[in-house]
């Protein structure tokens, strides 16, 4: 026994020691489980044989790989054995490997590169790790700044992931993002190993799928009032204003989606939400709700009122799907009914967060369904309806999927739980049986700031980096087998277009995609920052935006007496120099470097600060007011 755990230990050192020397040379995000480094560079030759071992199900891998390797002069060809037939690569599927699912070996050598897995899967991120072992250029789409050899060193990896559930959600409601955004956003996401795209199809500010049995959804509900500036404060629409905004998905985009992610081993989970967010339905369709008014898709003017000290939210108008109708569970049918035929995964997400219930309690439809049904009160109506819904979606073959909400009043019985608050309903529903997914605002959320709001577009709350990177996504008291894993949500109130959408996502996706893949013990912030830098130079390349927030300060505000301010500056990330300046003049490299607590000179107007690493500028010019400074110190 001890004899074994030195043994172990030792193989461990040598992992880890020889990641450390290396650590320049492979940087990969998510961080394999275990490689182990020769000595040597295998070169791709300029007539580079890809063999596969499995026509039909490596065709198009080798397709894709060939495309991407594809440079001036070289030639390419695919060749179909089940043995490693020339020293180029060899993509090894063997279906009784002993190799788990979604997992891969990766070798590369002298006599070549070999990635062998005992699932499709398991050969694609074996691709996925061979390009990021090759030189940033093989990210350029056009194939146009490819030069020189590619070489890859020698090295032994053995990867698997340690959830099988690594999600990103994209809000695709609050804004649109037409098929091609989509399958940009895909072709990054599966870079960095996620397998789960969950689309949040609807809201209150527009239904985004052809329901061909209701054609008003999207005739309707897809269109709004078009604004810009600060989503959630715009003016009320007026009859005149007209309703340009929007677009949806026919299905046969949507086909388009889910067999192009498909491809990528990307899953598409759709989520409908209901009861609540529903207004761009009612809009379309009165009858859905309980309460009789003229309603619009909401094109980001005030709905819903967060009173906050533990009082509860309430809507302005009713957004909610009458659970007290037969109509409202005919409609729901018909929805589910063309998502179950046209979404191959196997779970629906009803949403099911944040209802409002304060036109619940006038309704005297929901009065009399409380009464007939023995319902005490309104957890137990929205659970009833949370029942209902459950029952359509099994009946069509599927599995719900529904927000922590779902848990109020009695969970469905066959119910799966997305966690995003407190971990408590994570924990309960576990307890009872259910599989959870873990996705809570604290760790996760990509539409919070990521830094500072002095530099970043506002938004209420934030999540930097480095506290993405502490997600652990098995909460202390949880059944642990209950976790399929966890993913990050992209909430798109405050991101107009697919920019932003990047912007949002990466480097946090980043750190979300480690989490979900990478053994818990190989975690390490200063070797992932560095990693995280080279895939900033990639997305360079590829043209994809990337948040560089990760290098401006974070400030600690205090006021020393009622007149005087104290300011602490630091960094996530280590070995930056933080300049600044009082006079309302930009710092650069010659300003004084920061050292310690400053002083706010008493009659300062700002202080602006920016952060250089070896002499160059990483960070952003920061412009913090004193004003700002006094009302964070607590200050008039
Ligand atoms: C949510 O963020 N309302 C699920």
């Amino acid at each position: 026994m001890i004899k074994q755990l030195q043994l172990f230990l030792l193989s461990m050192t040598i992992v880890f020691s020889s990641t450390a020397q290396q650590s320049s040379a492979v940087s990969i995000i998510p961080q394999p489980a275990k490689m182990v480094y020769g000595n040597g560079v295998f070169t791709l030759p300029d007539n580079l044989t890809i063999t596969i071992s499995n026509a039909d199900s490596l065709q198009q891998m080798a397709a894709s790989l060939t495309h991407i390797l594809q440079w001036r002069n070289n030639h390419i060809t695919v060749v179909t054995e089940t043995k490693n037939a020339s020293s180029g690569i060899f993509l090894d599927l063997n279906p009784t490997a002993d190799i788990p699912a979604e997992g891969y070996e990766l070798r590369t050598d002298a006599s070549g590169i070999v990635i062998t897995a005992s699932s499709g899967s398991g050969i694609f991120y074996g691709i996925q790790t061979l390009l990021k072992l090759l030189p940033k250029s093989v990210e350029n789409k056009n194939n146009t700044a490819m030069y020189g050899t590619w070489a890859v060193p020698y090295i032994n990896i053995s990867d698997a992931p340690r959830f099988g559930w690594r999600g990103l959600m994209l809000d695709v409601s609050r804004h649109f993002f037409t098929v091609d955004e989509v399958k940009d956003y895909i072709d990054q996401m599966a870079k960095y190993k996620f397998n789960i795209l969950h689309l949040h199809l609807s809201d209150d500010q527009g239904w985004r799928l052809k329901i061909k049995s209701l054609p008003k959804l999207t005739e309707v509900g897809a269109w709004r009032v078009n604004k810009t500036g600060t989503f959630g404060r715009f003016s009320p629409p007026t009859p005149d204003e007209p309703k340009t905004y929007g677009g949806f998905y026919t299905q046969d985009d949507m086909k388009t989606i889910i067999r192009y992610a498909a491809e990528h081993f990307i899953s598409i989970l759709p989520e409908i939400d209901m009861p609540g967010h529903s207004l761009a339905a009612i809009a379309s369709y009165p009858e859905l709700s309980c309460t009789t008014g003229t309603y619009a898709v909401n094109s980001g003017e005030q709905l819903m009122v967060w009173p906050g000290g533990g009082k509860h939210f309430y809507g302005l108008l009713d957004n909610t799907l009458c659970p007290a109708s037969e109509k409202t569970y005919a409609f729901i049918d018909k929805v589910f009914t063309e998502i179950a035929a046209l979404f191959p995964f196997p779970y629906i997400h009803m949403g099911g967060d944040e209802t409002a219930r304060n036109f619940w309690e006038k309704s005297d439809a929901i009065k009399a369904l409380m009464k007939e049904q023995h319902l005490a009160n309104l957890d137990e109506v929205q659970s009833y309806f949370v029942k209902r819904v459950e029952q359509i979606i099994n009946a069509k073959g599927k599995k719900m999927i529904g927000w922590d909400e779902i848990l109020q009043g009695g969970l469905a019985p066959n119910a799966a739980v997305m966690n995003w608050q407190s971990p408590q309903s994570a924990i309960e529903a576990t307890k009872q049986g259910h599989e959870v997914v873990m996705c809570p605002t604290a760790y996760t959320y990509l539409d919070y700031m990521q830094g500072d709001a002095a530099i970043e577009p506002p938004v209420y709350a934030s999540l930097r980096l480095k506290k993405a990177y502490q997600f652990e996504p098995v909460p202390d008291g949880a059944n642990a087998a209950l976790i399929k894993g966890g993913q990050a949500n992209l909430w798109t109130e405050q991101v107009y277009n697919m920019r932003h959408a990047e912007y949002m996502t990466w480097p946090r996706a980043f750190a979300i995609a480690e989490v979900l893949w990478s053994p818990k013990n190989t975690r390490n912030w200063d070797n992932f920052v560095q990693r995280v830098e080279t895939q900033f130079e990639r997305f360079d390349i590829a043209g994809v935006k990337y948040s560089p927030s990760m290098y401006d300060p974070i400030f600690d505000i205090q006021k020393k007496d009622t007149a005087t301010l104290l300011v602490t500056l630091s960094t996530e990330v280590s070995g930056l120099d933080i300049h600044y300046s009082f006079d309302n003049s930009f710092p650069d490299q010659f300003y004084p470097t920061y050292s310690g607590t400053l002083t706010v000179p008493k009659d300062a107007a700002a202080l602006k600060v920016i952060t250089y690493r070896n002499g160059a500028p990483v960070g952003r010019m920061m412009v913090m007011p004193v004003t700002e400074m006094r009302k964070r110190a607590g200050l008039k």
